[in-house]
């Protein structure tokens, strides 16, 4: 399914969806400028470098930065909400993450690149959840909320037929622009996604997480090689190389201990 399909399918929000903006604030999380909502993105921001704004020099910079990405620029072509998409879709291409029987729970899932790459990559169940709200994705049950919540817990297994045997996490605190914080901020949400990961997924299941450069604490990856077959640290390319950013991909799940 195409963007525009999207656009046109849409009729509103989803129930116990609130409608809003997707995921400007995506913008603002963990590691800034690497995710970035198209709909409030790249149309949005290219008038604001028009004549007589006023914006601050960093500002300016980002939004520079933003027109000139090939992944973004490319992301608004393929009617991806954000250039994060083609993460996901060269994990997918390495480590054939996504098949027919796919049962995905995307976590951080604002606003929805990575769910619609699934989709339309075959997969054939999808739910996420993110504290932002974000517009409706065709095939996709999507929950406004924190994934750490029963509640939500509970409807994102309710929405899937059955227990995933994909779980991913691109989820990234709120940059306070304090490094060791925001590290240890990252460090602990790819925590909880494993810890709810370990809990949900079906025997033989993958789980992608977002670490930062020097890849998994030692505890971690311990518990993960525990759990998982297979453990591999990934750069897409479309992570910026200046980003600290990188993909845990663990394959292969032993099953509930
Ligand atoms: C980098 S963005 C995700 C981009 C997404 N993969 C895409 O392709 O569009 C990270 C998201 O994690 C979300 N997040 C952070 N902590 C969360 C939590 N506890 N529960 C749910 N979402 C969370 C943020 O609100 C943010 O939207």
């Amino acid at each position: 399914m195409d963007g525009q399909e999207e656009k046109r399918r849409w009729k509103g929000p989803a129930k116990g969806v609130k409608a809003g903006k997707p995921g400007r604030s995506a913008g603002t999380h963990g590691d800034a400028a690497t995710d970035f909502s198209i709909d409030d993105g790249a149309r949005g921001i290219a008038p604001a470098l028009g004549a007589g704004k006023r914006l601050k020099p960093s500002s300016r910079a980002w939004i520079e930065r933003q027109l000139a990405d090939p992944y973004v620029q490319k992301a608004q072509r393929d009617g991806y909400r954000s250039r994060a998409a083609y993460k996901f879709l060269e994990m997918d291409e390495e480590f054939r993450l996504i098949t027919p029987e796919t049962r995905l729970i995307d976590l951080g899932a604002a606003p929805g690149g990575w769910t619609q790459a699934a989709i339309r990559r075959g997969a054939r169940e999808a739910a996420g959840v993110d504290l932002l709200p974000m517009i409706p994705i065709p095939g996709a049950a999507l929950f406004l909320g924190d994934m750490l919540d029963p509640e939500i817990q509970a409807k994102l297994r309710e929405a899937l037929s059955g227990p995933p045997n994909l779980v991913v996490s691109d989820m990234a605190p709120n940059a306070t622009g304090h490094a060791r914080t925001d590290h240890l901020r990252i460090i602990a949400l790819l925590e909880m996604a494993v810890e709810y990961a370990t809990a949900e997924l079906a025997p033989g299941g993958s789980f992608v997480g977002k670490v930062l450069q020097g890849g998994a604490e030692a505890g971690l990856l311990a518990a993960l090689k525990r759990d998982f077959v297979a453990i591999r640290h990934f750069k897409p390319k479309a992570s910026r190389s200046e980003s600290a950013e990188l993909y845990l991909v663990a394959q292969g799940f032993r099953g509930q201990r």
